[in-house]
């Protein structure tokens, strides 16, 4: 009988025999180190570029990241802070996951307050607001700490957090205060605008138009739904850069993977394409139909590369065979499908777009829409999104139609047993 030292060891070794030290691929930027983030992060050139050129003028500007969920906002936000950190020591940048409650002077006041743990009247506007200040947040990734936003570090996430009378004095009081030390001034990054809905967002940046026009340097992400044709146009002024994230190509996808693998292999670092080596233990052939799979998102692809390298690992395989990858996408498919926890309609929809491969509003009939329990395709839109946030469909980028695409790889052992 193996002891469940044995099991662990054995888990070790079986990665140990990939090559590998451990598994490199995460969900959430905000789960890696900077330093880690830095070794792995790949291509955005042209809009690294753009950001930073920004940063090469002294008045402070307002910067909006958007793109879909999973395509690398957040990774790039945190690249960009990192870059800042180490070359602009005269700026203070900060981070924070935008709360569900608070509005966005609140929220970059508890940013600033948080990035500066010396300074006495901060933390007494953190301690009024009832958010624990006692320890000091070290790592950018725990101050975040995924969606519990504030404070879920110390426990303490369920404290209501009272918001002051005049967030935005506050924040003009503290952003002075942060300019002795930091005389280039402060960079607020509210992630996660992403998340909310695109009504609440409209209504946030409206109400903080004051605000984002004030002293700081802003930096936003946000979802294209919420950002469209009349906030962008009533709000017109509010962003100094529009940035659009898209879908990386295969070049450099194919680079990400070997980023990524390096960062935990055993005795080799070969950085090169060109080279077999460079993306062991799989084969150039398997790598590159990782990518393909992944369609150039960052996130799924994470979510592929971890479900193969996982399976690989309790095959104990040594090299990804087609065979092996085969498997490892089918399990990221199974758990997609059981992290999504569908509901009925959901999951009629998800296996109707399965097997037409692609939905929108321009084909499909009233019939079909009723078979599904709908009346009409505005009803449908939010399952869809919701099977796109799990990786199990995607929308494609076109300006004259709707289109969803499914994300699942047919066949699924379990369905085709059931067919
Ligand atoms: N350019 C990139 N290079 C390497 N990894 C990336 C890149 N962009 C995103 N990722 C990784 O992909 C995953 C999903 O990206 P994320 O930034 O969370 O997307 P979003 O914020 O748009 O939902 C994260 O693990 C992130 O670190
Ligand atoms: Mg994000």
């Amino acid at each position: 009988m193996a002891t469940a030292d044995d099991i662990f060891d054995q888990s070790f070794n079986n990665l140990e025999r990939l090559g590998l030290r451990a598994i490199p691929f995460t969900a959430s930027p905000t789960n890696q180190s900077s330093e880690t983030l830095q070794q792995v992060f790949t291509g955005r050139e042209k809009d690294l570029r753009q950001v930073f050129n920004q940063f090469t003028s002294r008045e402070r500007r307002r910067i909006l990241v958007s793109g879909r969920i999973g395509i690398g906002k957040s990774a790039f936000l945190l690249e960009v802070l990192g870059v800042l950190d180490r070359k602009l020591p005269d700026l203070l940048t900060t981070y924070i996951s935008l709360p569900n409650e608070l509005d966005l002077a609140t929220t970059a006041l508890i940013a600033v307050a948080k990035a500066l743990p010396n300074d006495d009247w901060a933390q007494q506007q953190l301690y009024r607001m009832g958010i624990p200040t006692s320890k000091v947040l070290k790592a950018r990734s725990a101050e975040v700490s995924g969606s519990m936003g504030i404070g879920g570090k110390l426990g303490e996430q369920d404290l209501p957090i009272t918001a002051p009378e005049y967030p935005a004095i506050s924040l003009d009081t503290l952003l002075e205060r942060a300019r002795e030390k930091y005389p280039r001034g402060v960079v607020i990054a509210i992630d996660d605008l992403d998340k909310q809905n695109p009504s609440r967002v409209r209504q946030l940046m409206h109400d903080a138009q004051g605000t984002l026009k004030g002293q700081a340097w802003y930096l936003l992400t946000g979802h294209p739904l919420g950002m469209t044709a009349d906030m962008l146009t009533s709000e017109r002024g509010l962003f100094d850069l529009q940035l659009p994230l898209e879908e990386l190509d295969p070049p450099t996808t194919y680079q990400m993977l070997i980023n990524y693998l390096n960062s935990v292999r055993i005795n080799n670092d070969c950085a090169d394409p060109a080279d077999p080596r460079a993306v062991l233990p799989f084969t150039p052939e398997t790598a590159r139909r990782l990518c393909e799979e992944s369609r150039g998102k960052p996130r799924l692809f994470n979510r592929l590369g971890n479900a193969v390298l996982a399976k690989a690992a309790d095959l104990r395989a040594k090299t990804i065979t087609p065979d092996v990858l085969e498997l490892g996408l089918q399990a990221s498919a199974r758990t997609r499908i059981q992290e999504a926890a569908l509901g009925f309609q959901e999951e009629r929809l998800r296996q109707m777009l399965q097997e037409r491969g692609s939905l929108s509003d321009e084909d499909i009939t009233l019939d079909e829409l009723r078979q599904l329990g709908f009346s009409s395709f505005s009803e449908v839109m939010p399952l869809l999104e919701k099977l796109e946030n799990f990786d199990l469909a995607y929308q494609l980028p076109q300006e004259d139609a709707t289109t969803f695409e499914a994300l699942v790889l047919p066949p699924l052992e379990d369905e085709a047993s059931e067919a």
